[in-house]
């Protein structure tokens, strides 16, 4: 999968630094984790999904969990791997794979859902983390919402400066999707720039829609929450569901 091959030397930067800080995100997911499943952290299992360049892991790691984790970017994993002392990370589709395993907790965070572009590969990764979870644990994951999607796509567009160079992100809309339009101007050493441009494809679906889908798969939503406001409604940006895998 070729999307965020160039965008990666920024990503962390700018999810991570910027729109999303490492911290707010840890703890949210470790208190989620802690409101319904308290137990020793050294005991709890964790499957990340969709991890990235593994920071979000790293920190979970440090708590004192036990954590896997997969990606489908070659890229994503090679960076991950410079912060890892062990190679346990696995390339693999998470609509698609077999750890031999099952987990306390499987998490699929920063909207990593939306980059599935049709509804059977939502349904696919459901019956994955179905398949992955212990009877009674949970999955937690965060949509960007379509309504959030809609806002970007009408009227915006992000820029960051990065020592010398530019980042300009832009959302459009597509047919039956969204896609990310990144543009990085470059210094070069003759103080030009280059224009390089990278596409991002993600989706998302309607709240009820997935609500009915969890429960077909014998997931009870325990709570949905707006990242931003904490109370869901129609104009919530991103929502994160937490799950308890049923019998
Ligand atoms: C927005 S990034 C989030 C990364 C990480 N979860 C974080 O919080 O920083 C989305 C990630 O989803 C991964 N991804 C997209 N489609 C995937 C798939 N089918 N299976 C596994 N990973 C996928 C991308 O490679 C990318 O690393």
């Amino acid at each position: 999968m070729d999307s965020y091959n160039i965008f990666l030397e920024y990503y962390d930067k700018i999810v991570r630094w910027i729109n999303s800080p490492l911290e707010d995100e840890v703890e949210f997911l470790n208190e989620q984790i802690e409101k319904y499943k308290w137990k020793d952290k050294s005991n709890i299992t964790i499957l990340e999904t969709a991890c990235g360049t593994w920071t979000v892991a790293k920190e979970f790691k440090k708590l004192g969990y036990s954590i896997n984790w997969l990606d489908i970017n070659q890229k994503m994993i090679e960076i991950a791997k410079t912060n890892l002392d062990e190679k346990d990370l696995v390339l693999w589709d998470m609509t698609n794979f077999d750890l031999w395993k099952t987990f306390d907790v499987l998490f699929c965070n920063y909207n990593s859902i939306c980059h599935l572009l049709t509804w059977q590969e939502w349904q696919k990764f459901f019956s994955m983390s179905y398949k992955h979870l212990k009877t009674w644990w949970i999955l937690i994951f965060d949509i960007n919402t379509l309504f959030e999607f809609e806002n970007i796509t009408r009227d915006f567009a992000q820029f960051y400066n990065f020592w010398e160079d530019t980042v300009c992100l832009e959302m459009f809309k597509k047919s039956w999707y969204y896609e990310w339009l990144i543009k990085i101007f470059k210094k070069t050493p003759d103080w030009r720039y280059d224009l390089i441009e990278e596409n991002v494809k993600e989706n998302s679906f309607p709240i009820e829609m997935i609500k009915k889908e969890l429960k077909n798969k014998w997931f009870k939503v325990l709570e949905m929450i707006d990242f931003h406001y904490w109370n869901v409604n129609q104009e919530s940006e991103r929502v994160y569901f937490i799950c308890e895998k049923r019998d």
